[in-house]
């Protein structure tokens, strides 16, 4: 359990470039391996979340050699997995329990599935609930958590309403829908990331879009063997992660002197609603170079430093920003009138309860704070500046990030207890700000 001592400073400056996408790189390994052939991911994420996929589709049968951030995975066919006889481990990530979920309800092998401590206390009944009414058969522990234990089939095409907005759960149904008899339909209640759809497509799965619903033809045929259709491996470049970018964007804007550029960052507009809410807090942010890269957008981000407003965060602008709260909330109290968080219950059951988790950790720093049901408010500047303190991540790699940059700018040092936490998505992260000139 590695500690980090945050000193406080005046500026972050230079150039910067962000580990691969970790949702983009879940999705590529999963499709890669359900391909016939060798496909080829440039600029893989480094998170361990990502690695957590890659060893699952490993035990699967999947081909994967990983040399630096140059992965590539040879896959067999939508048929092409095979049983693990290892119960297979997710670790931390919730992402891959989840959408691997969908493609192992699809085969004709058992798979018991779990991760760490913090995942087997997530819910799955999101998933199971759906999966079940394609005809899977899921046991989890206490009928929601893992492990999970999937005795895959023969599915049927559903229409499905989610009852909530999660891009987990509706990529749980699409990949499973790969596998059903006849046509699978998802209605979102809000909008959600659609990396899936994207990559579905570029793997030459037959899927469409039609406002909040997505359609998906079935490629396997309704007795289980292969049909002529398959998928494509690709070559592809995954974009930077923006949501990795977010520590760098709250600190290059919190810290005086600060000037700091970013190349190639994941713009999706599904993803992008965090720079929308910056900008409208006041923050000097220039996009440039914007491209279209295989489906994503992908662009170079600048960012200098200026007084933040603060704001309110509720409704549909929940799960666009969803991994960006915990950043937002330690921000508060930087920012002119504070920040305040509404209708995201979902956050007490991500990696950590972020709300607890942020609440204790705003206090420790001196941060006047309220606790609600599904949310919280932090008040701003005039409440006072904050001092340096120890900070519990509780295991969740965005407290642990959020907490470093908000250290950067308080009275006096800070120590981040369990640090290496932040490896599940941004391993060099400490690196990185101490290069830039934390
Ligand atoms: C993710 C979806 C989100 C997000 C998570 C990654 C994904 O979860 O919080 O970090 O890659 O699909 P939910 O679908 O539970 O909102």
């Amino acid at each position: 359990m590695k500690k980090e001592t945050i000193h406080p400073v005046k500026a972050l400056t230079g150039a910067l470039q962000l580990p691969g996408d970790k949702s983009i790189s879940h999705r590529y390994a999963m499709l890669a391996a359900l391909a016939e052939g060798t496909s080829e991911f440039r600029h893989f994420a480094a998170a361990r979340d990502c690695h957590s996929t890659l060893g699952c589709m490993k035990a699967l049968g999947a081909d994967v050699t990983i040399n630096g951030t140059t992965v590539k995975i040879t896959g067999h066919g939508l048929r092409g997995l095979k049983s693990s006889r290892r119960t297979l481990d997710a670790e931390n990530s919730g992402t891959t329990i989840r959408l691997l979920s969908g493609i192992l309800s699809g085969q004709q092998f058992t798979t018991k599935i779990t991760g760490d401590d913090s995942l087997q206390k997530r819910p799955m009944k999101r998933v199971v609930t759906p999966l079940k009414l394609m005809g899977a058969d899921i046991r989890p522990r206490e009928d929601n958590f893992p492990p999970l234990e999937i005795h895959g089939g023969k599915l049927r095409a559903i229409q499905y309403e989610m009852p909530m907005a999660s891009a987990q759960v509706k990529s749980a149904v699409l990949l499973a829908g790969l596998y059903a008899d006849g046509t699978t339909q998802v209605t979102e209640p809000a909008r959600t990331r659609d990396h899936t759809e994207l990559a579905l497509e570029l793997f030459g799965a037959p899927i469409e879009k039609r406002g909040r619903t997505v359609i998906i033809h079935g490629m396997t045929s309704a007795n289980g063997a292969s049909s002529s259709a398959s998928l494509k491996p690709q070559s592809l470049e995954v974009p930077g992660d923006l949501s990795s970018a977010v520590f760098f964007i709250a600190a290059a804007s919190l810290l005086p002197d600060s000037n700091i550029f970013i190349s190639n960052v994941g713009l999706n507009p599904t993803r992008s609603a965090i720079l929308d809410f910056f900008i409208q807090m006041g923050a000097e942010i220039s996009v440039t170079s914007l491209n279209a890269q295989q489906g994503e957008v992908v662009g170079d981000i600048s960012v200098k430093s200026t007084t933040l407003m603060g704001g309110l965060i509720s409704g549909d602008q929940v799960p666009l920003l969803i991994d960006e709260l915990p950043m937002l909330a330690a921000l508060g109290p930087y920012t002119e009138q504070g920040i305040e968080i509404r209708d995201a219950a979902e956050l007490r059951v991500k990696e950590s309860d972020r709300i607890a988790a942020l609440v204790k950790n705003l206090q420790r720093l001196g941060a006047k704070v309220e606790e609600r049901p599904d949310g919280l408010r932090v008040e701003g500047r005039s409440a006072g500046k904050l001092h340096g303190a120890e900070i519990e991540p509780y295991g969740d790699h965005r407290i642990a990030m959020a907490f470093a940059v908000a250290a950067l700018a308080a009275d006096g040092d800070t120590v981040i207890r369990d640090a290496d936490c932040a490896a599940v998505s941004y391993p060099t992260f400490f690196q990185e700000l101490r290069r830039l000139g934390a």
